[in-house]
């Protein structure tokens, strides 16, 4: 296997491992009952799953610990250091002062010592108990870092990043932080191909890790444009791959690491099978061509009160 992911936050004397970036795993958004999910990761760790990303939002922190507990017990990892475990911020305790407890709680529902990543999910602050009514506040771009470089220097973060980060928000962040981010985890996928962030990430030392690699594949009710693309899927065929595995593999190929979702056995397997071969240059232009659309949109987290007024001023105009 190609060992291709070196990152970390220069400054702060914690890597990310290179060996952990090949397998990895999503944990949010599905429907299965949180106990039948467990033994599905458990199977992703002995399939060579080594990268779990979970988040306070996705309520799958306890069973990725839990996962991790049988993963040692079965004999299927030696240690635990064998793992790299994300998990982000969420937006109620994105505030100087929250983010250690926060971080704190999280492990405490991981029963780890500590995480190999930390990420701001969001560069957006909402109102803590406010279940109902989502209320805004203002997002503070240099306190909340501050928070996660603590979580840094006192080793319960290994790495720290952020998330949904246009490069205007990473600019203004690269201009305050001592410990600059290590990762910026969007949406990335064939028909939300980023290429602006993708080069300045590049340019600055940011890895970029594509969430919703396959446009979360049946998860919004008629947006079936990566798996199902026409282009997509000619060159699965013709390469005798699934479009799953194309677009995976063409993720790689920008230099993006791919964080794929799947609690279907065969489909975790065949996830894993793109790192042998490689897309032609003549593929990756025919990809180039397929119309472009963001999927993730938090249209509740903007308006008039908000403190973005529209989803372009979120996204800086990168949409
Ligand atoms: N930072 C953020 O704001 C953010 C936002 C969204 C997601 N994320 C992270 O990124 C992860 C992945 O994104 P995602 O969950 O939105 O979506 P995704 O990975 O793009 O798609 C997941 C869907 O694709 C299906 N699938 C998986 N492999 C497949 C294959 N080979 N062929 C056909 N279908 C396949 C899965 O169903 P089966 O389970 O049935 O295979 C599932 O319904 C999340 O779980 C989460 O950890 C982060």
């Amino acid at each position: 296997m190609a060992i291709d992911f070196a990152c970390g936050n220069p400054g702060s004397g914690a890597e990310l491992r290179p060996q952990d970036a090949n397998h990895r795993l999503g944990t949010a958004g599905s429907k299965l009952p949180l106990a039948e999910q467990l033994p599905l990761l458990v199977e992703a760790i002995a399939a060579g799953y080594r990268h779990f990303d979970t988040a306070t939002l996705y309520g799958t922190e306890e069973i990725v610990g839990q996962a991790v507990a049988e993963a040692l017990g079965r004999g299927l990892i030696k240690s635990r250091d064998e793992l790299f475990i994300t998990t982000k911020l969420w937006c109620s305790d994105a505030e100087h002062d929250l983010v250690l407890p926060a971080l704190n709680e999280s492990l405490r529902k991981l029963g780890l010592q500590y995480v190999d990543l930390y990420l701001i999910h969001w560069p957006i602050r909402i109102q803590k108990d406010d279940t109902n009514s989502i209320k805004t506040l203002h997002f503070d771009i240099k306190g909340t870092w501050e928070g996660m470089e603590e979580c840094c220097r006192r080793g319960l973060a290994k790495s720290i990043g952020v998330s949904n980060y246009s490069c205007a928000k990473l600019s203004t962040l690269l201009e305050n932080a001592t410990i600059p981010p290590a990762v910026n985890q969007v949406e990335l996928n064939v028909s939300w191909q980023q290429q602006k962030l993708m080069e300045f990430c590049k340019d600055k030392g940011i890895h970029v890790c594509a969430f919703s690699p396959l446009g979360a594949y049946g998860s919004y009710s008629g947006y079936n444009v990566v798996v199902e693309s026409p282009i997509l899927k000619d060159i699965a065929t013709a390469r005798n791959k699934t479009a799953a595995q194309v677009v995976l593999r063409w993720i790689r190929q920008q230099g993006g690491i791919p964080i794929v979702r799947s609690f279907n056995k065969e489909r975790m397997k065949q996830n894993l099978q793109i790192f042998d071969w490689e897309l032609t240059d003549e593929e990756v232009g025919k990809i180039q061509q397929i119309p472009q659309q963001r999927a993730c949109n938090p249209a509740n987290l903007v308006g008039p009160h908000a403190q973005y007024k529209s989803l372009e001023e979120l996204w800086d105009g990168e949409i």
